[in-house]
């Protein structure tokens, strides 16, 4: 019998995840169908239930359910507990697991992008789930230093005071938060926009000075081309751009190898979907 998953937010219309599963499930021959669920936004819950009394084995959430689904399951991985968000489900053994393989999922693909993260200084822009999904998985690579800048200061000081209690053992310096100004005081070899200023074509007011020789700039959206941000990264010196469509397709790699214990090749999905985008130029 043919397995079902899907994904479910609201909007889901313009999802990839449909496609990037259909593809790792053609390419490694598993037997399995993949839909697009729209919620209505007080409906997670009951179309969850739904989706699991049908049959359905596992789900992929997205915006903006991710804290619900987190609160839904009742067994959690290490670190959708520290990501406080769920962005895959498995039904099994009665029960709802919850992971989040968004943190690993952008490892993989700054990975991909040829960064060496172990020793790397890094800077991360925002400070909301998007953020706080990311943290612990970037931490994990060993970078040598990872500062959280936010317009909101006190919401970065915040999340690392969170991450800080559970890392402090293994990381004392590491991890330091401020406003866009206090960036500045290093140069880092990776910087990655996780505000959702791209969203309206806006890029955080970041100083001058902040990219290393041969440093990445990484926008977390994908689709739009050269975002607000990354044509402000391009003009301050960024040797190398680079969108979230890797990352969206290394997720749902991570996902797909969770439920199916085969874990599928990125490189030609992602290569097929980059194909329809407009250019990062
Ligand atoms: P997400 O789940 O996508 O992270 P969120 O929790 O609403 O969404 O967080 C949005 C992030 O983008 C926040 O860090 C927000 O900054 P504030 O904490 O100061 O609100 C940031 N953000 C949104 N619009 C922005 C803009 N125009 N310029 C800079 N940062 C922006």
């Amino acid at each position: 019998m043919t397995d079902r998953y899907a994904v479910i937010g609201h909007p889901i219309a313009h999802s990839k995840s449909p496609a990037i599963h259909a593809a790792f499930a053609a390419q490694t021959a598993q037997d399995l169908s993949y839909e697009a669920l729209l919620a209505p936004l007080d409906g997670f819950a009951a179309a969850v239930a739904q989706f699991r009394a049908q049959g359905g084995r596992g789900m992929n959430i997205t915006v903006p359910f991710k804290e619900e689904a987190f609160r839904m399951a009742n067994r959690l991985t290490e670190r959708a507990k520290l990501a406080q968000a769920v962005n895959t489900l498995s039904f099994e053994d009665g029960e709802i697991k919850g992971d989040n393989t968004d943190g690993v999922g952008l490892v993989r693909d700054l990975e991909q992008l040829g960064c060496q993260l172990a020793g790397a200084r890094v800077l991360l822009l925002g400070a909301g789930g998007a953020v706080r999904g990311v943290v612990a998985p970037l931490l994990q690579t060993g970078v040598s230093r990872l500062f959280i800048a936010n317009r909101t200061v006190e919401r970065a000081e915040k999340l690392i005071g969170d991450f800080a209690d559970f890392f402090a053992y293994e990381m004392p310096d590491t991890l330091a938060a401020g406003g866009w100004q206090e960036a500045a005081d290093a140069p880092y070899d990776v910087v990655i926009n996780a505000t959702s200023a791209s969203l309206s074509d806006e890029a955080p007011p970041l100083p001058a000075g902040l990219y290393a020789q041969g440093s990445l700039a990484y926008d977390m959206v994908y689709g739009r081309g050269l975002t607000a941000y990354l044509k402000q990264a391009r003009d301050q010196g960024a040797a190398r751009l680079a969108d979230g469509l890797g990352m969206l397709v290394e997720q749902a790699a991570e996902a797909f190898a969770l439920w199916r214990g085969v874990r599928p090749d990125t490189a030609a999905v992602r290569d097929t979907l980059r194909a329809a985008l407009p250019p990062l130029v």
